[in-house]
């Protein structure tokens, strides 16, 4: 548990210019001071309060209709087959932590990221995107922007090939021909399309930003589903255009360098918080959905776990 605290702990100290407290009795009263510090610093934000905007008619938006295919049978997509658990539950508090935040800043581009593979970023991002679709005033979309290892379409049961992103950045296909409307869960599904040799350059081709802007002026939540930050430069590009980024980590999975370099490498005005996927102990759930504005700790099913 220690070593993803402690990288925490320096990235907050930095965030704040601030030295930590070195007088706390226990990590948990240095936790508490550090959620004191970050609600001060909100209460105090400058930013100004993002406009009421009327909720876009998404209807004229074109997007494909599409029925939600059987799912992947290790899909763990609990904010759509199991909403009364307790892991839904977690995506849910996670939500509304952002919706929160929200009245206070602009924040519609969310860039889901974590240092290494296997975090679950994908779990992490389609569940968020899930549960934010429930609500039927603010419209989301969810992007697949892992152009290198696409999980999101197989993972709702699509085929991989699926024309997405990468044909919209390459040019051979509209926005509007990529976008899908699931049926049955209100949500909008950009997959990642087919992987192409050069990912960077597609994504550095100019054509990144609009389409953001474009999918911006009829979705209130955009949900980004990313590469790992190390060691690659897509995740960094994808959080230059975000408006909030979730670091997801899971313990057993990232070490404590790379979290280190990682928290070190996501810019600190943009950063939200942290997800924890799949923590066992009650004393680290404890410690980490206290981490942060919007942090939460994630456990999806792990007794299915092979
Ligand atoms: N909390 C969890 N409980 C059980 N399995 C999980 C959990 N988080 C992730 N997984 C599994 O681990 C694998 C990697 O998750 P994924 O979301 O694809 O990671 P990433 O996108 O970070 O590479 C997937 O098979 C996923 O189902
Ligand atoms: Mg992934």
């Amino acid at each position: 548990m220690s070593y993803i605290f402690e990288a925490l702990q320096r990235a907050e100290a930095e965030r704040s210019g601030e030295s930590l407290p070195k007088n706390a009795d226990s990590v948990a009263d240095l936790l508490q001071k550090v959620e004191e510090e970050i609600d001060r610093k909100q209460s105090l934000s400058e930013l100004p309060p993002s406009p009421k905007l009327e909720a876009p008619e998404v209807g004229s938006f074109a997007s494909a209709r599409v029925l939600l295919p059987a799912l992947a049978a290790d899909a763990r997509l609990v904010c759509l087959t199991d909403q009364g658990g307790l892991a839904a539950e977690k995506f849910r508090v996670l939500g509304l932590k952002l919706r929160h935040m929200r009245e206070r800043r602009k924040l519609k581009r969310i860039v889901i990221t974590s240092s290494v593979p296997e975090e679950g970023k994908s779990l992490t991002a389609a569940n968020l995107a899930l549960n934010q679709s429930r609500s039927k005033i603010l419209n989301t979309v969810l992007i697949d922007g892992d152009l290198r290892r696409p999980e999101l379409a197989r993972r709702f049961g699509f085929n991989r090939s699926l024309p997405g992103l990468s044909e919209v950045l390459r040019g051979e296909r509209q926005l509007s021909e990529v976008v899908y409307r699931l049926e049955g869960s209100g949500l909008r599904f950009i997959p990642a399309g087919v992987t192409p040799e050069n990912p960077i350059e597609v994504m550095q081709a100019g054509r990144l930003q609009p389409l953001l802007e474009q999918l911006e002026t009829f979705f209130d939540w955009i949900i980004i589903d990313t590469p790992p930050v190390l060691p690659l430069a897509d995740a960094q590009l994808w959080m230059k255009l975000a408006d909030g980024v979730l670091l997801v980590t899971r313990e057993g999975v990232c070490e404590k360098k790379q979290l280190e370099r990682t928290v070190e490498v996501i810019d600190r005005s943009t950063m939200l918080g942290v997800v924890v996927n799949s923590c066992h102990s009650n004393e680290q759930k404890y410690y980490y959905s206290r981490y942060g504005p919007a942090a939460s700790s994630v456990d999806v099913s792990p007794a299915t776990e092979g």
